[in-house]
């Protein structure tokens, strides 16, 4: 069982103009940091969308208030889940654009899903012009971001007028009953570097920062809610050998 936090109701304000980062998003940069192997995109789509990430797609497109005729853009939209999930409700004649900065997830978003627009690009430097959205999305990935400012301003900025941000991400890490027993024991036998690692995934838990972070952005009517949601990994056993065998 864990506990997120999601803040779903953020609306664009006002038209303001393209902000430098903007300007700059046709020459966008991919770091090599990026370029995970095909086999991590192929596991992730298989094992960890069903056991995780799927559950909250439906949760994320019923905030943004999708409809049919919606133009919609995924943001870090790693294997596809929330796209796949946003397109039969703007269908048919919405769009669903997703964008993401890793070559292998895009490769098997566009395999699961190839009647749909997948492309590579940064959160933080969107290829698109302003207002060019109804709604945007963007699941499980700000925490990751090297820039959040600008990857939420650049949300902002491809909105149009009354148009809807739906960002989710994982609650603070105190929030997360099933999760923090298992920071205990890899901070008792792997020390805190991993617990560093591990808690990272919860550094965007604050909701007031987060609505701190979407107002500071140009949005209005910033709303966040608590989602609770459920883990359901394989057993410990189908990791170790896999594990084993590529160390
Ligand atoms: C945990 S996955 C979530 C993917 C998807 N939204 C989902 O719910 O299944 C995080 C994704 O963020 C992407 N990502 C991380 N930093 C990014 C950035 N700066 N710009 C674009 N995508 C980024 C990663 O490549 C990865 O696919």
């Amino acid at each position: 069982m864990g506990q997120l936090t999601d803040a779903p109701g953020c609306r664009r304000a006002d038209p303001g103009a393209m902000s430098e980062s903007a300007q700059s998003s046709q020459a966008s940069p991919h770091t090599e940091a990026f370029d995970l192997p095909l086999e991590i995109a192929e596991n992730y789509e298989r094992v960890f969308v069903p056991a995780f990430f799927a559950q909250w797609a439906p949760m994320l497109c019923e905030a943004a208030g999708l409809s049919p005729g919606a133009r919609v853009l995924d943001v870090a939209c790693g294997t596809g889940i929330v796209a796949r999930t946003a397109s039969p409700l703007v269908a048919p004649s919405g769009q669903v654009i997703g964008l993401d900065a890793n070559e292998a997830m895009l490769t098997v978003a566009r395999r699961v899903a190839p009647e749909l627009e997948f492309q590579r690009g940064e959160a933080a430097a969107l290829p698109f012009p302003d207002r060019s959205f109804d709604a945007v999305l963007c699941q499980m990935a700000l925490m990751f971001f090297a820039d959040r400012r600008a990857a939420v301003t650049e949300m902002s900025r491809v909105l149009r007028p009354g148009g809807v941000l739906a960002l989710l991400v994982p609650g603070p890490l105190d929030d997360q009953p099933g999760f923090t027993p298992f920071v205990t024991v890899a901070s008792r036998h792997a020390g805190p570097d991993a617990v560093g690692l591990l808690s990272s995934y919860f550094v965007c838990g604050d909701e007031a920062a987060l609505a701190g972070l979407l107002v500071d952005a140009g949005l209005a009517d910033v709303r966040v809610e608590q989602r609770h949601g459920i883990y359901q990994a394989p057993s410990a056993g189908w990791y170790g050998p896999r594990w084993r065998a590529r160390h």
